[in-house]
């Protein structure tokens, strides 16, 4: 598995997966971080972790078509085969998805199909469910929605604040998502 890790922001799920391959739990390589931030705080975990990152603000490009053009140009030249998405904040056009149809993931921060987009963890807690939960999934062309990889629930207990629940979810994102990917390399070996 030759891995693409996409990133946005705070990166605690890259951390995790470089974490993880550094450990031996996950048999992948990271070959190349990929941002649409030059102010991420993901691109110092990479730079710390030597794994060669590629930024390109979006906001340089005439159209999504073309930052992603370059993007998967990228990818290709570095023989990436699986794509990560961790946080990344962008939605993938129909043009990526086929390019790698089948090998892109996504961990989200819900028991899914409940709670898909941007804000998980607060809808939950606003809904005052009694649980909520982890995603890894397939991606496919529709948000939120493609086949589960691995999911586990996360209690929302009584003396919660919308911070402590957030803490719990992230805790169990760094542990579900490179066990996620350790089964697909698994498969991929196979
Ligand atoms: C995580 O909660 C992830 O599930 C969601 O975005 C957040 C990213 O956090 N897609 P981080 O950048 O990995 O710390």
């Amino acid at each position: 598995m030759n891995l693409a890790v996409f990133c946005s922001g705070y990166g605690s799920n890259f951390q995790a997966l470089l974490d993880a391959v550094r450990s031996g739990k996950l048999k992948a390589r990271i070959a190349v971080m990929v941002c649409d931030n030059p102010k991420a705080y993901a691109i110092r975990r990479a730079a710390k972790a030597g794994v060669p990152v590629c930024v390109l603000s979006p906001k340089l490009f005439k159209s999504r078509g073309d930052h992603e053009r370059l993007i998967v140009g990228v990818l290709k030249s570095q023989g990436v085969d699986w794509i990560a998405l961790a946080g990344y904040m962008r939605i993938l056009t129909p043009y990526f998805i086929r390019a790698y149809r089948g090998r892109i993931v996504n961990i989200h921060p819900s028991y899914l199909p409940a709670f898909k987009g941007a804000h998980a963890i607060r809808d939950a807690y606003a809904a005052g469910v009694k649980s909520t939960g982890v995603t890894v999934h397939h991606v496919t062309e529709e948000l939120d929605s493609g086949r589960p990889i691995l999911r586990q629930r996360v209690p929302v207990r009584p003396k919660d604040t919308l911070a402590t629940l957030e803490a719990r979810i992230h805790a169990v994102e760094h542990r579900l998502y490179p066990r996620a990917l350790a089964l697909l390399a698994r498969r991929a070996r196979r």
